[in-house]
C-alpha cells in the first residue's frame, strides 16, 4: 500500500494490491477525480484522463477559454455555484446570502495508520503498518474556511475511507447546508444499482436498477438509519454475479439522517454521494469553529459481490467493532420479550432461566417491561429504576440469582425515550424534542430525548451507570422504537436549529462511548424496533444488532441474505423462537427455525418450558452443535451461494480460516413433488483437501465441491415421496464439511 503524490503533475496515486486511486490538483485548485479501479501501475502523469472540453450550453471559468467547465470534469469534491451543475458536496451559506463556494488546494500531509474522528464512530488501524492517510487542505479565501479531506487506504482489500472536515479560520459565522462525506465520479454508468430497502420486520431486502441518466438515491430524514434504506448502496456491473465481476460498495458509518445517490449526467458520467441529508441540516460554523462529517468507506471487489462483501465483512468485523466482544464468540441467550411480552413477575422469570440453563444457554436477558411504572407501553420510560411490585429484589437480587443458576445476566434499556406518563417527564417536560406552539406527535406513545442536551445525557447515563455498577449485568440490548418528528431544542438557539438532528445522534455516541468505556466487558446489542438502526455507526460501539423483529425463519432467509451484502454474520442477533411465529403465524420446523439461526448471535425467544421433551432434547442439541461451531458460523469466512429473493431455494456457508472446515446451510421454503435433482457448487473450499460430508460419511475433493457440487437432492427428487416420509415445506439441512487430514495432488 502506498500514496504517492507527483509533484510535477500534482497528482495522487493511493494503491495497494487490489485497487488504485488517482487524483489531480486541477487547474483552478480543485481536486479531481482521474481513476479509481483495479489497481495499475504507478507513472507521472495521468493527466490525459482528463477531460476538458467545449461543449454547447456549457459555462466556464476562464475569460477566452472554452475548455475548462467543471461540469466536464470528474471531481473529488464538488461545489455548489459554478459551473457544474449537478448535486455538489458542498454548500455553505454566508453572511452576505452567497452560497458559493470555491476551495482550492493548499497543501497535503501524508500519515501512517489513520487518525481518529473525534466524537465519531469511524474505522481504525492498531497499527500505522495497517493504513496510510492523505489529508488534503483546501481553502475558501472569500470566507476562509479550510476544509480538509482525508483519504485512508487500507492495506488488505480495496478499501478506501473518506471524510471531510470543515474549520472557519474567518472572522464571520457561516451555516453548512451541506457537507458530504464521500463523492466520485466514475467515467460511465454501466452499472446496476443495488439497495437495501424494506420496512419495519422486512428490513434489508436487496433491490436493484440499472442506472441511467438522471438520480437515483436512498435516505432517511427520520433521525435513525431506518428500516427503510439503509446507509450502503452498490455499483456493480451488469456481468457481475456473486462470485466474479467488479463491484463497488459504498457504505456511511452512521446512525441518522443520510443520503445516497448516484446522479448519472448527460454524458453518462455517474456521481456517487454520501453523507448527512441535506434536507433540514443546517450547521452554524462560528469563527474558529470546526465540523467533522461522518466516515464513508468504499469496497472494491473484482470477485463479485462476495468479494465486496468479504472486504466489508473483515474490515467492520475487525476494524470498525471493538472492544472485549470483538472477537470473541457470542454467548447463547435466552430474551424473555416474545416469552412474556409485558406479563412476567420474578418467579416467572427466574423458572424460565433455570429450563434454559437446564438446556445449555449462557445468557439470560430481561427485555422491555422491569423498570419505574411500566406494565405496557404507554408509561415507565425514562425511570431506569426497577419496579419492585414486580422484582421485589430488583435487578440487583434478579441478577445474582440468575448468575447462581450459572448464567449470565443481561437487561433491556430505550436510553432515548420517555413516557408522559413517567417520574422523568414529570420532572422536566421541557426535555423532549418539541417545537414551539406546534403538535408533539408520539410513536408508541413515547416522546424522544433531546439527547443534544448534555444534561439529558448525563441524567440516562447516570441512571443506568447505577444499575451497571449495582447489579451483575452483562450485556444490554440498547432499543430504539421510534423516529423523530417535529425536531427542536429548547437549548438551542434559532440559528442553530439545523443542527438538532446531528447532535442528537452525538449524544446517542456520547452515551454509547461512556458506558462502553466504564463497563468494558459488557456486551451492547443494538436494537430499534429490530433492524431500525441497524448500520455502521452502531457497530462501532455494539459488536452485535436485533436484525429485526421478524423472527420466523423463513423471512429471516432474506433479511440475513440482504443484511449479509455490508454487516458481517457475527453482527446478527439471530433467535429461535415458537410457532406459530408471533409475527407471520408461520409453522416451521424447530431445526429450520435453528439452523437459520446459526448463522448469527444465535439464541432463543421463548419460553423453553412450554416444549415437548422431545423438543428440549432438540434444543440441547443444538446448543451444543452451536457451541462447537459458532466460531466458524460467526467469523468464518462468508458466502452467499443462492439467493432467496430469486427463487425457493437458499444457500450460504461458513469456512473456517484453514479451510478445514465448512457449513453450509440449505433451505427451501416450499417442498415439491417429482423434482429436480439439485446441486449446489460451493466456494472457498481447498481445492486439494479431501472433505468428509459428517452427516452422509462420503467425501469429496475440495474442486470436486465447487465445481461439480454439493448434493442436495432428498427423497422428493425424481419420484413422488413416498408416503412414510415427512418431507416438508420450510426443510432446511446444515452440511458439514471436515477435512480429512491427507492432502493429494
Ligand atoms: C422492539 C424490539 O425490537 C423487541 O425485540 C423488544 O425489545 C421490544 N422493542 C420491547 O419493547
Amino acid at each position: 500500500m502506498k500514496i504517492q503524490f507527483h509533484e510535477s503533475t500534482k497528482t495522487f496515486h493511493l494503491y495497494n494490491d487490489t485497487i488504485s486511486y488517482i487524483m489531480c490538483v486541477l487547474e483552478n485548485g480543485h481536486l479531481g477525480q482521474l481513476y479509481c479501479g483495479k489497481k495499475i501501475r504507478d507513472k507521472d502523469d495521468f493527466s490525459y484522463l482528463l477531460e476538458k472540453m467545449g461543449r454547447p450550453m456549457s459555462s466556464y471559468i476562464y475569460e477566452n477559454d472554452r475548455t475548462f467547465s467543471l461540469e466536464h470534469i470528474k471531481q473529488e469534491y464538488p461545489v455548489y455555484g459554478s459551473t457544474d451543475y449537478r448535486q455538489p458536496a458542498v454548500e455553505i451559506l454566508q453572511t452576505n446570502g452567497s452560497r458559493i463556494s470555491d476551495f482550492r488546494y493548499q497543501a497535503h500531509e501524508i500519515l501512517h495508520g489513520k487518525p481518529i474522528l473525534e466524537g465519531l464512530p469511524a474505522t481504525y488501524t492498531e497499527s500505522d503498518e495497517e493504513a496510510q492517510t492523505l489529508r488534503v487542505i483546501l481553502k475558501d479565501d472569500v470566507t476562509d474556511i479550510r476544509l480538509e479531506l482525508l483519504y485512508t487506504i487500507f492495506a488488505q482489500g480495496g478499501i478506501l475511507a473518506r471524510s471531510a472536515r470543515f474549520r472557519n479560520e474567518g472572522t464571520k459565522a457561516v451555516h453548512l447546508l451541506n457537507a458530504m462525506s464521500f463523492s466520485l465520479d466514475l467515467p460511465d454508468k454501466d452499472y446496476i444499482w443495488m439497495q437495501l430497502s424494506g420496512a419495519w420486520s422486512r428490513e434489508r431486502y436487496v433491490k436493484e436498477r440499472p442506472l441511467e441518466q438522471g438520480i437515483v438515491a436512498v435516505d432517511s430524514m427520520r433521525g435513525n438509519s431506518s428500516h427503510n434504506h439503509n446507509p450502503f448502496v452498490v455499483l456493480k456491473r451488469p456481468n457481475a454475479t456473486e462470485n466474479q465481476g467488479t463491484v463497488m460498495g459504498f457504505s456511511l458509518i452512521y446512525s441518522g439522517n443520510f443520503r445516497a445517490q448516484a446522479e448519472v449526467d448527460t454524458y453518462d458520467v455517474t456521481r456517487i454521494t454520501l453523507g448527512i441529508h441535506p434536507q433540514g441540516f443546517d450547521w452554524k460554523l462560528e469563527a474558529g469553529e470546526s465540523f467533522q462529517t461522518p466516515e464513508a468507506v468504499m469496497a472494491y471487489s473484482e470477485n463479485g459481490l462476495n468479494g465486496m462483501s468479504q472486504t466489508f465483512h473483515r474490515l467492520y468485523q475487525k476494524r470498525l467493532a471493538r472492544g472485549y466482544w470483538r472477537d470473541r464468540p457470542r454467548p447463547i441467550l435466552n430474551n424473555n420479550w416474545e416469552a412474556t411480552y409485558f406479563d412476567f413477575t420474578e418467579d416467572r422469570l427466574v423458572e424460565i432461566a433455570s429450563k434454559a440453563k437446564e438446556c445449555g444457554v449462557e445468557l439470560f436477558v430481561l427485555d422491555d417491561g422491569w423498570f419505574g411504572g411500566r406494565r405496557n407501553d404507554h408509561a415507565g420510560l425514562g425511570d431506569w429504576v426497577a419496579n419492585k411490585e414486580l422484582l421485589p429484589h430488583g435487578i440487583s437480587g434478579l441478577s445474582r440469582q440468575i448468575e447462581a443458576l450459572g448464567m449470565k445476566f443481561g437487561l433491556w434499556f430505550e436510553p432515548e425515550m420517555v413516557n408522559k406518563d413517567s417520574d422523568l417527564y414529570h420532572a422536566h417536560p421541557d426535555w423532549i424534542l418539541q417545537a414551539p406552539q406546534r403538535t408533539v406527535s408520539h410513536g408508541r406513545y413515547q416522546y424522544v430525548l433531546d439527547f443534544s442536551r448534555r444534561e439529558v445525557v448525563d441524567c440516562i447515563y447516570g441512571m443506568m451507570e447505577k444499575i451497571l455498577s449495582d447489579s451483575r449485568i452483562s450485556y444490554i440490548k440498547w432499543d430504539m422504537n421510534r423516529s423523530i418528528t417535529e425536531c427542536y431544542s429548547a437549548a438551542l438557539p434559532a440559528d442553530r436549529q439545523g443542527e438538532v438532528f446531528h447532535r442528537y445522534i452525538l449524544g446517542v455516541y456520547d452515551l454509547y462511548e461512556r458506558l462502553t468505556s466504564a463497563f468494558p466487558e459488557v456486551l451492547f446489542e443494538s436494537c430499534a424496533s429490530g433492524g431500525g438502526r441497524f448500520d455502521p455507526g452502531m457497530l462501532y460501539y455494539a459488536p452485535q444488532a436485533w436484525t429485526s423483529d421478524d423472527t420466523d425463519a423463513v423471512e429471516r432467509l432474506k433479511i440475513q441474505y440482504g443484511s449479509s451484502m455490508c454487516y458481517p454474520i457475527s453482527s446478527f442477533g439471530s433467535h429461535v423462537s415458537v410457532v406459530p411465529n408471533h409475527q407471520v403465524y408461520r409453522h416451521t420446523p424447530l431445526h429450520t427455525r435453528a439452523n437459520v439461526a446459526y448463522f448469527g448471535t444465535f439464541g432463543y425467544e421463548l419460553d423453553l418450558n412450554k416444549l415437548s421433551e422431545e423438543e428440549i432434547e432438540e434444543v440441547k442439541e443444538q446448543i451444543r452443535f452451536m457451541k462447537k461451531y459458532r466460531e466458524i458460523l460467526q467469523f468464518g469466512t462468508f458466502y452467499r451461494l443462492k439467493s432467496p429473493f430469486e427463487g425457493n431455494e437458499t444457500v450460504w456457508m461458513s469456512v473456517s480460516e484453514d479451510k478445514k472446515t465448512a457449513l453450509v446451510g440449505w433451505y427451501r421454503v416450499l417442498n415439491g413433488v417429482n423434482m429436480p435433482y439439485t446441486r449446489v457448487r460451493l466456494q472457498g473450499l481447498d481445492e486439494n483437501l479431501l472433505y468428509e460430508n459428517v452427516e452422509s460419511g462420503t467425501e469429496h475433493y475440495g474442486d470436486e465441491l465447487m465445481n461439480v457440487g454439493l448434493i442436495t437432492s432428498d427423497v422428493t427428487s425424481g419420484e413422488v415421496s413416498p408416503q412414510d416420509q415427512p418431507c416438508t415445506d420450510f426443510e432446511s439441512r446444515i452440511y458439514i464439511l471436515k477435512a480429512k487430514e491427507c492432502e493429494t495432488d
